[in-house]
Formats: C-alpha cells, structure tokens, sequence
C-alpha cells in the first residue's frame, strides 16, 4: 500500500512546471503538500487537519524547496591534481599543462589503475557532502575511462553508489572528453573508436542516458565533434556538450543543431550562438567554479542569455582539474556574485533548468502534483537565507522519493 503523508504549513518556494521565464522562482506561503509513495499528489492552500486521513506534520511556516539538482559533475576518478594547481598558480595556463600530456589524462591514469571499490569509496565523502547540502539528483559523467572497459567502469560505480545512497544518479558519457595519451599521434582513430566500438556498446547495455562532448581547442574539433554527435543522433542518445569555455570555436551552435538538451560552461558563447540555442530549446549550464578556479576573466553573456529567455541552470562541475569543490550551495552564491544572477535566478538554477538541462522536467525540478516527493525543508525564512551564509546549511528534512533521509 502507498504510503500517504501531508507536510502541513509549508512556505513553498519553487519554480512552476509552466517554467515562466519571467517568474522563475514562486513564492506559496502556507501550503500542505500531499505526499502519496514517492510522488507528490496535491499542493494546497492550507487545510485543516482533519481534511486528511493519513500521518501529518505540521512545519509551523518553514520554508520547503524540491531538492537540488547537480546537472554537470565528473565525480568518479582516481588521484587529484594539486600538483597541477600549484603550476598554474606559479603561472603555467591549464591549456598548456592538457598539451603537456598532463591535466584530464593525468586523471585517466589514475581512474584506469583504479577498481571499482577503490573508485566507490573515493566518489563515497564527495557524494555525501552533496547529499547533505539537499542534491538529490546528480549527474555523472565518464571521461576518466576513455576507453571500452574503463568508461563502463566507471558508469558500473555510479550504479553502485547509487544503489547505497538515497539520491538518483543520471549517467552521461563523456568519452569525448579528451584524446587519451595512446592516441595522441592519430586522434581520428580515438574518434573511430568512440563511434563504433564505445557508444553502440554502452548504449545497447543501456549504462548510461545521454553523451557529451569536449568541444574546444584542447578537447575535440568541430569536424570530430559532429562525427560523434552524428553517431549518437543515430542512436536516439540525447546530447550534451562543454562548449565554448576557453574560446568560441562554434561548439554551442553545433550542439544546438542537433538539439541538445544543454551546452555548459560558455562563458565565450556569442549572440549567433544564443540565438542557436534559443532556437532548439537547449539550456544553459553556468560552471562557477571552473570560471572561478582557471582565473577566467570573461563572464558568460548573462544578458543576452536574458534577452532570448534561454534557461540558465547552475552545476558545481564537480572535477579534479577545474572544479574541486563539491558544495553546490557555493556554486549558486558564486553564480549570483560572480555572473550577476538573481536569487530567484539561482534557485531555479539549481531545481527547474537543471531537471531541463538533464531532460527531466516531466518528473523533476519543482513542487508540483504528479512530480517526484524530492523536498527539502530547511530552518530558513527565505531561499536567499542558504546561500547567503554559506557553510550554515540550514537544511533540517531532507525527502527523497517521499521518504525522510536525513
Ligand atoms: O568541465 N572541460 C573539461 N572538463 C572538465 C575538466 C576536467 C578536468 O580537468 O579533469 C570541466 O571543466
Ligand atoms: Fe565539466
């Protein structure tokens, strides 16, 4: 039998599965939320008690947001780069470290020597740290693995953990994350490799949900971008892509053309590129951190992203080069100080658009009858309060699938 539970006096705040773009995040102040099993049934005004038959807590006015969603991290490898930090803080730039051979390979390296228990209980603390902040969805990329056994290694892992841990992981390849050192003279062949061997094979044992591509100049090209993306379109995979983060080689574009569901990081994303993605409903995925952590110096077109109403969603980028930081509460105080975001923005950031960034909006992202009972109550009067004092983590219930986890 489903289990049925009423939150009663709940301040609701979230975005609405209409996704108006002018009013991304709601304000519902006293509401009872009606949980049945592990979907929400119905948001009311307040009730009195005895309208329901079933277990209620009242939550006297605190304040309940869904649950956060991380849409972009790389949680799974081995080793760190610290070594990496301390050249590129006496001047040597990431991009010619990744030409060295050393950067993302470093960690291919590493990932590859790895088993999978060993890779489990390193991914283990980071995914707690985001389980306590109130993630309960994450994505997981490969690109640590780059090739057949090790990418599905990698994907294993995630499975694993989230068989352990109360939070749903969505498994994106990203094989196309850079040339791995063994092909370093003949990278078309890698390309090859990915087409014909990687992605079919993965993708028929249904390991992971949809790609993503390193597009740049110390990822993959254009031409190598569009074979692969031409594979996966074949497939029926959803796509994903890092686009324009160190320069506007036209990834965004690309991406759009094939109707991607995100195009992340670009921060030299142009106009033409916007009014791409504008044009295929693709969102956005600001990466604080890694603007934060490489020193960048331009900001993504937050702006023009406003003008043409495309959805803007926020990620911690979870990574051994760019982004070691796994706290996503940071990541939306860094998108409104860094890139200008509105509160209201950020939360939507990390709830609406980034359920629309992983494809997930007819299940995910808001407090809404016939979505998922992922909720988080916290001791807070308003969403602006979290992120704030960051570090405070007000979060008092933490609700994945309807059931308490905190
Ligand atoms: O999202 N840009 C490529 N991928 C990562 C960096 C990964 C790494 O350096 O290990 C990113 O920033
Ligand atoms: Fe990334």
């Amino acid at each position: 039998m489903l289990i049925k539970r009423v939150l009663q006096n709940a301040n609701i705040a979230t975005s609405l599965p209409t996704g108006d773009y002018h009013a991304p995040f709601q304000y519902f102040p006293l509401h009872d939320i009606v949980i049945e099993g592990a979907y929400i049934k119905a948001v009311l005004p307040h009730q009195p008690a005895s309208t329901y038959n079933c277990e209620i807590e009242d939550l006297q006015g605190a304040l309940v947001t869904a649950g956060l969603i991380d849409c972009h991290t790389h949680l799974i490898f081995a080793g760190n780069r610290a070594h990496e930090w301390e050249r590129r803080q006496q001047g040597i730039p990431y991009s010619q470290i990744a030409k060295e051979g050393g950067g993302i390979n470093q960690t291919v390296k590493a990932t590859r020597q790895a088993s999978m228990e060993e890779l489990a209980s390193l991914a283990q603390p980071r995914l707690q740290r985001l389980i306590q902040e109130g993630v309960t969805t994450i994505e997981c990329k490969t690109g640590y693995g780059l090739n057949l056994e090790d990418e599905r290694k990698q994907l294993l892992v995630a499975d694993q953990l989230a068989q352990h841990y109360p939070i749903e992981i969505i498994k994106t390849l990203l094989s196309a994350h850079t040339i791995p050192s063994e092909f370093k003279n003949n990278p078309d062949d890698y390309v090859n490799l990915i087409c014909q061997k990687i992605i079919p094979t993965l993708w028929q044992e249904k390991a992971f949900s949809a790609i993503d591509i390193f597009c740049e100049t110390v990822g993959f090209s254009i031409a190598q971008s569009t074979k692969i993306l031409q594979t996966a379109k074949a497939l029926g995979i959803p796509i994903k892509g890092h686009t324009e983060q160190l320069s506007n080689l036209g990834g965004s574009a690309l991406i759009a053309s094939f109707n991607g569901l995100s195009v992340d990081h670009i921060e030299y994303l142009d106009e033409q590129g916007i009014q791409a993605i504008k044009q295929s409903n693709t969102t956005a995925v600001l990466l604080p951190f890694a603007y934060y952590f490489l020193r960048e110096k331009q900001c993504p077109p937050i702006d023009l992203l406003r003008q043409y109403q495309v959805p803007i969603a926020i990620s911690t980028d979870f990574n051994p080069g760019t982004a070691p930081f796994t706290s996503i509460h940071w990541a939306m105080n860094m998108a409104c100080v860094q890139f200008g975001l509105t509160i209201e923005e950020a939360w939507a950031g990390v709830t609406w658009n980034a359920a629309k960034a992983l494809g997930l909006t007819h299940s995910h992202g808001c407090i809404a009858p016939g979505y998922l009972a992922d909720l988080l109550v916290w001791d807070a009067e308003r969403p602006v309060d979290i992120i704030y004092e960051v570090g405070s983590n007000p979060l008092v219930q933490r609700i994945f699938r309807g059931k308490n986890t905190l």
